[in-house]
């Protein structure tokens, strides 16, 4: 390799290191496996130590990457700086590795006798508490590294960490670093409640950790179930010579340490205690992705000391994740609701980390290509950090002698339409939206869905709609009559009833922002909706709108404003708009939207607990209302909107402080009643003061007071 060969390689490595590292621990939405990231890394590592001038502060061989939520001055947590440096560890897949680290701590500890420490590796998000005179201070998220977020209040949710430390002999002040986890339990639950809500599950349990700790609702947090275990204590002159002991007496003060700690001697304990968790780790709670292997005594970590990124007295080793060998049955062709065409292949049944898989996505014909998958081959399949498993090899002393390559096809699979390919992307794409049956099917779906306009269907229903021929495009469902729809297999008057009661109410109460996501605009997503609805305010600006308008719209970008031009441009989408117009439908933002009405302005409310709705929703009702949201109560709070299973210590603040309580049933009354602005802007009975004259428009209402 030459210089200038290692350098663009660097800077390829870089670019692409740097984005994993955001994506993985600012988005939680990670895009490499954690193998494939570790590969890029000791390559990156490799061709720096080949060329050490070409090393860069900046690298990120150099830096353990960053979860700060915002570096752009608009910080959602406050950032402190960490006392010690939080850092990574050294890590390998390879036990001749975990050898030589054994080896080279010998040699520097000039053969001196001593112990490892052998934990799990939890595979959370790291956490830094603080407890002073025993009682928990500060939380921080590692950051940077030498700064981090400041999640106390999150943390102070997490039902196994101790606000006060039971026994006695603690430091005066000390840190204790650790992980936060989402055991699988609690991972599963979370993951039912966004696939209910229809939102995007979490990838995996450690996005749901680091996603859950960034939230700014510490309530939610709560309910999220995380854990915490605590594997490194430090502070100034600690009383303990091992580091297991460290652990031992946290465990006595009532903090989380792991029990499955064990002292090895040397190199044979080590690999034992190693395989018995890769064997054993499928039956754990939560999710471990390796074993981390610390040289216990204090005063020979302090001699082994640190690189610029990890301690040099410990090393994780990486469990593989787990892979299956299976026989290709088939190759299908998905067609996707955007015409993207995927290849997902059916397979063999087999077991895989708890659960059986049949089918695996082969995502588009490059990566058929470079995996060389041929008709018959077995396959290696993983549960990569996506959620769908995929092929990660093909077994080739398995290839049956005459397998023929799969042909990837020219025409829709489904429609027949020929297929076409944007330049520089590697999916296929059928550019038959309007009449090819998956594309028609997908965009009912979503018009239909809770985010968008809300309406009481399920696939199901929708396919039959589809497959009797009652429904080609979003304005058809208007037409639809009781009936057609009492034809439809296994429908009953009752349900007929519901379903056009809810398509009319969907007329009514959908907004506008909403109309424009569930119409299904290409890369329009719900928050681009509500950008351009707020920006343009009705779909008739929206259509005139030039490309250089579209682009001063915050994040609209050259690919979703062509989309919007490209929709307009179709006769047969204009053609629909106004027969939903004629509906009724809310194609303009109209004076009672954002906000509907002063009804709640000046005041300050916490919500709380359940509501007939979710949480966003209610958010935003109170928002169109002038209301403002806070997250928790303080003498400031006007009122605690106090859902289903609202939050105890909520309830118990709002009580000290006075705070009255609302019901949802009387916030609706509320806002559905037209009530003249009044001087003060109250529009309920002041609990602290004067009975209000204006009781008559809170006609039969309770208002539950402490
Ligand atoms: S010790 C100086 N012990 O793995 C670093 N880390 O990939 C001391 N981790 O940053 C860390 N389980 O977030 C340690 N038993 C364990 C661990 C552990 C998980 C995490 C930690 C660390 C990362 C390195």
């Amino acid at each position: 390799m030459t210089v200038q060969q290692a350098q663009e390689r660097l800077e390829q490595l870089k670019a692409v290191i740097t984005d994993s590292n955001r994506r993985y621990y600012v988005e939680n939405a990670p895009v490499l496996s954690d193998y494939e990231y570790d590969q890029l890394m000791y390559e990156l590592q490799a061709i720096e130590a080949e060329f050490p001038e070409l090393v860069t502060e900046d690298s990120p061989s150099r830096r353990v990457g960053s979860d700060l939520s915002d570096k752009k001055g608009n910080k959602e947590f406050e950032q402190f700086p960490h006392r010690y440096p939080m850092l990574s560890l050294g890590n390998t897949y390879s036990l001749s590795e975990i050898k030589d680290f054994a080896a080279r701590a010998s040699k520097a500890l000039g053969g001196e006798t001593f112990t490892y420490s052998c934990e799990l590796k939890f595979d959370g998000t790291a956490i830094c508490l603080t407890y002073r005179n025993g009682r928990l201070l500060r939380a921080l998220t590692r950051g940077d590294g030498s700064i981090g977020d400041d999640v106390t209040r999150n943390v102070r949710r997490i039902a196994n960490i101790p606000e006060q430390l039971k026994g006695d002999g603690w430091p005066e002040e000390f840190e204790i670093r650790g992980e936060i986890y989402m055991p699988y339990s609690a991972f599963d639950r979370l993951n039912e409640e966004k696939r209910k809500e229809e939102e995007t599950p979490f990838a995996n349990p450690r996005n749901a950790a680091s996603g859950s700790l960034k939230l700014t609702d510490p309530e939610e947090v709560g309910r999220r179930g995380l854990e915490c275990t605590l594997y490194h204590l430090l502070g100034e002159n600690l009383p303990f010579s091992t580091h297991s002991e460290a652990l031992d007496k946290a465990a006595s003060w009532g903090l989380p340490v792991s029990e499955h700690r064990r002292i090895c001697r040397n190199i044979e304990e080590i690999e034992a205690y190693i395989s018995h968790w890769d064997a054993q780790r499928k039956f754990l709670p939560f999710a471990t992705d390796g074993i981390v292997i610390k040289v216990n005594q204090l005063n020979m970590q302090r001699s082994l000391g640190y690189t610029a990124k990890s301690p040099r007295w410990a090393v994780a080793y990486k469990f593989k994740a787990e892979q299956a060998l299976t026989p290709l049955l088939s190759i299908d062709y998905q067609v996707g609701r955007t015409g993207a065409v995927t290849p997902v292949a059916n397979l063999e049944p087999v077991q895989l980390s708890g659960t059986v898989v049949k089918r695996a996505t082969l995502h588009n014909p490059d990566q058929m290509g470079l995996l060389d998958i041929h008709e018959g081959d077995w396959v290696y399949v993983e549960k990569g950090g996506e959620i769908i498993p995929k092929i990660v090899a093909v077994e080739l002393s398995k290839r049956l002698p005459g397998a023929i390559k799969p042909v990837f096809p020219t025409h829709c699979p489904v429609c027949g339409t020929p297929l076409v390919k944007d330049e520089g992307q590697a999916k296929y794409f059928c550019p038959n939206k309007d009449h090819c049956p998956p594309q028609i099917k997908g965009t009912l779906v979503n018009f239909l869905s809770r985010k968008a306009m809300n309406v009481f269907a399920g696939e199901a229903n929708i396919e039959q709609l589809y497959n009797m021929g009652f429904v080609r495009n979003v304005a058809d469902l208007y037409d639809l009559t009781e009936n057609q729809l009492l034809h439809l297999e296994g429908w009953k008057h009752r349900m007929a009833e519901r379903f056009l009661e809810s398509l009319r109410e969907s007329v009514r109460t959908t907004p506008f922002e909403r109309v424009l996501f569930a119409i299904g605009i290409r890369f329009v997503g719900e928050q681009t909706a509500k950008t351009l609805a707020r920006h343009f305010r009705s779909i008739d600006a929206l259509k005139e709108a030039s490309r250089e308008q579209l682009l001063e719209v915050e994040d609209v970008g050259e690919v979703i404003a062509d989309s919007i031009l490209q929709w307009f441009s179709d006769a047969s989408n204009y053609e629909i708009i106004e027969r939903l117009r004629k509906v009724g439908l809310h194609l303009a933002i109209e004076q009672q939207e954002g906000p509907s009405s002063a009804v709640l302005a000046g005041k300050v409310i916490v919500i709380s607990g359940t509501y007939s709705i979710s949480r966003d929703e209610m958010k935003a009702l109170i928002e169109q209302h002038g209301g403002k949201i806070s997250s928790s109560v303080s003498a400031k709070t006007s009122w605690l909107l106090a859902g289903e299973k609202a939050g105890p210590e909520k309830l118990k603040k709002a009580e000290s402080l006075g705070i009255p309580l609302l019901s949802e049933e009387l916030l609706r009354a509320m806002l559905a009643t037209e009530i003249p602005d009044r001087n003060d802007g109250n529009i309920i009975p002041d609990p602290a003061g004067a009975p209000d004259d204006n009781t008559e428009t809170q006609e039969g209402i309770q208002l539950t007071l402490f």
